[in-house]
């Protein structure tokens, strides 16, 4: 079975063989796209978050099959500079496992809320385990890339990787 999908503003096809296999698979084992990560395979961890149609998911549950002509974006192509520039910058990167997940949702989160509080911030990331940084690193990260984004015009994910030298 053949699917077609957007990946990071390309267009993609995997020949898959089972109709369960994951997107998260399809995106590592087929198709050579390794930063979605692959920690749990159980929807526990958040490692291998991507957009879906613009929405957040764990890659892990979703099932390719499922995915025919939609639009895939990963660490690659949805996460603005300014919220990769912070994460190194405030320490909220150690082992790196979580990160790829992390990043994906940290960006579908600012562009919903310009200046969430602790609070908020908790709730979005509630499904991205994190055993190295204690959180708090990854908060400061989340304020620091809110504010260097306050004032520029939303940048989705491709755009700044396009922008990105
Ligand atoms: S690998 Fe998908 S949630 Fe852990
Ligand atoms: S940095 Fe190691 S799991 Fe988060």
């Amino acid at each position: 079975m053949r699917v077609e999908m957007r990946i990071d503003g390309e267009t993609a096809a995997a020949d898959i063989d089972r109709p369960g296999e994951s997107l998260l698979s399809t995106l590592r084992d087929r198709l050579g796209l390794y930063g979605t990560k692959n920690a749990c395979e159980q929807g526990e961890c958040g490692s291998c978050t991507v957009l879906l149609d613009g929405d957040p998911v764990c890659s892990c549950l979703v099932a390719t099959a499922q995915c025919e002509g939609r639009e895939v974006k990963t660490v690659v192509g949805a996460v603005p500079r300014p919220v990769r520039d912070a994460f190194i910058a405030c320490g909220a990167v150690q082992c790196g496992f979580c990160t790829p997940g992390l990043l994906v949702s940290v960006a579908d989160l600012l562009d919903r809320e310009d200046d969430p509080s602790d609070a908020v911030i908790r709730e979005a990331l509630a499904g991205n385990l994190c055993r190295c940084t204690g959180y708090e690193k990854i908060i400061d990260a989340v304020h620091a890339a809110a504010e260097a984004m306050a004032g520029a015009p939303p940048v989705r994910a491709a755009d700044a990787t396009e922008a990105t030298p």
